[in-house]
């Protein structure tokens, strides 16, 4: 099938199967790998890199800027939110290095490693706590929302309490359909939440990471200003992303359930089946966005200074020129881990040895503590997030 020539990117394109991405994109792949595609406005165009391949090479070549400030960026939506300068991944380059040294130590898989116990602990209280209640339940609620929220205050040192004030605001940063007001507003909050804790760390200091930020402002390393961002950064993305790849796991896996007793193989059969997970679910999935700063040949096509790009990584982890059968869910696939649902590149996920960790550990725990787990609703009346960066479940009825 020969595609339009200037197709419409829609942004959140609602996934008509589910678990997969919009088949409109896969035969764009096939035929024109790097097109010029219109976004929301009908006006502006942007490059949509479908492969694998290509993807990596925009992701990891320094002449695309993810500052979305500047004319060419492609915008997500109508009214796109003025992002707060230090929204982490739309630093660019010297700035950004600066601002991710201060963090690096702090997300080592020795360091996560070390909050493996902890981890194990959250998991088996909340499991404990979920299994001695009737079914149905919502697994959101109950276990894929708390997990990660739970951990992430942990190494922050951010009172779990106040968990659903920054749940709430963190929503707003995931949800296209935000204005601009919205998202500034969370922001603010959230920032302003920020500052006080960090000023609370500095007069009774913890073993966390809030209380090092405050360490190396204290040593002039990084402003107040950038370790109050980076802070709300990582509350928010410690948990929102994490929370739906449990939840949506727990969905591609009780579609599959001949593949769960691979989960529960071994350490390393889980390790490859969550890799495998990242890559058939890659919940970040509006396509990651960049612009040309000087023009750049990518798989054969020039890209000119000032182009828009936008790289859907769940195209990318579908090639079937690197993954054989690409569509379909396969929990030994040898190559899984060659995914980038964490990114590539400068801005490639920091927090990915902690995701990595809460995965291993809450997927295969959850399927033996619970082995008649099952959905409570069909497939296609669960509530999936088409309107989020993030894509998900909102809820998730389940029984056992
Ligand atoms: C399964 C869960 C997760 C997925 C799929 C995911 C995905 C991603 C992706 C695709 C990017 C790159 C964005 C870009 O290039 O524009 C990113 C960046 C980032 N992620 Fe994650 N993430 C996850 C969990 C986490 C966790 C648990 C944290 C911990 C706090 C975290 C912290 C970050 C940070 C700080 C960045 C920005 C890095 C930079 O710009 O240098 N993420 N993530």
């Amino acid at each position: 099938m020969t595609p339009d020539p200037t197709p419409e990117f829609v942004l959140a394109r609602p996934r008509t199967v589910p678990l997969d991405p919009p088949p409109a994109y896969s035969r764009l792949r096939e035929d024109a790998p790097i097109s010029r595609v219109t976004i929301w406005d009908g006006r502006h165009s942007a490059w949509l890199v479908t492969r694998w391949e290509d993807a990596r090479a925009v992701l990891g070549h320094p002449a695309f800027s993810s500052d979305p400030s500047q004319p060419g960026f492609p915008d997500v939506q109508p009214d796109q939110p003025p992002q707060p300068p230090g929204f982490f991944t739309n630093v660019d380059a010297p700035v950004h290095t600066t601002m991710r040294r201060t963090l690096t130590r702090e997300f080592m898989v020795k360091k996560i490693d070390a909050l493996r116990p902890a981890i194990i602990g959250i998991t088996g209280q909340l499991l404990d706590e979920m299994a001695r209640s009737q079914g149905p339940v919502d697994l959101v609620e109950r276990f894929a929302l708390p997990l990660p929220s739970l951990v992430i205050c942990e190494l922050l040192g951010v009172p779990y309490e106040d968990h659903e004030y920054f749940q709430e605001r963190s929503k707003v940063f995931v949800d296209i359909t935000a204005t601009g007001e919205q998202f500034t507003q969370a922001w603010g909050e959230l920032n302003a939440y920020l500052l006080d804790l960090l000023a609370a760390k500095r007069k009774a200091p913890g073993d966390d990471v809030l209380s090092r930020l405050v360490e190396q402002v204290d040593a002039g390393t990084v402003s107040e200003g950038d370790a109050t961002d980076l802070a709300v950064f990582l509350l928010f993305a410690g948990h929102e992303t994490t929370a739906n790849m449990i939840a949506l796991g727990t969905v591609a896996l009780l579609q599959n359930p001949g593949q769960i007793p691979r989960l529960l193989a071994g350490p390393a059969e889980t390790a490859q089946a969550v890799e495998e997970l990242l890559r058939y679910l890659s919940i970040v999935h509006m396509g990651l966005r960049r612009r040309a700063l000087q023009d750049v040949t990518i798989g054969g096509i020039t890209i000119s200074a000032g182009d828009g790009v936008i790289v859907p990584i769940h195209l990318a982890n579908r090639d079937p020129e690197v993954f054989t059968d690409p569509d379909r869910l396969d929990l030994g696939r040898a190559n899984a881990r060659q995914h980038v649902a964490f990114g590539y590149g400068i801005h490639q996920c920091l927090g990915q040895p902690l995701a990595r960790a809460e995965l291993q550990i809450a997927l295969p725990e959850l399927f033996r503590r619970l082995p008649g787990l099952r959905l409570d609703a069909p497939l296609e009346d669960l509530a999936f997030k088409q309107e989020t960066a993030v894509y998900g479940v909102s809820e998730l009825p389940v029984t056992w």
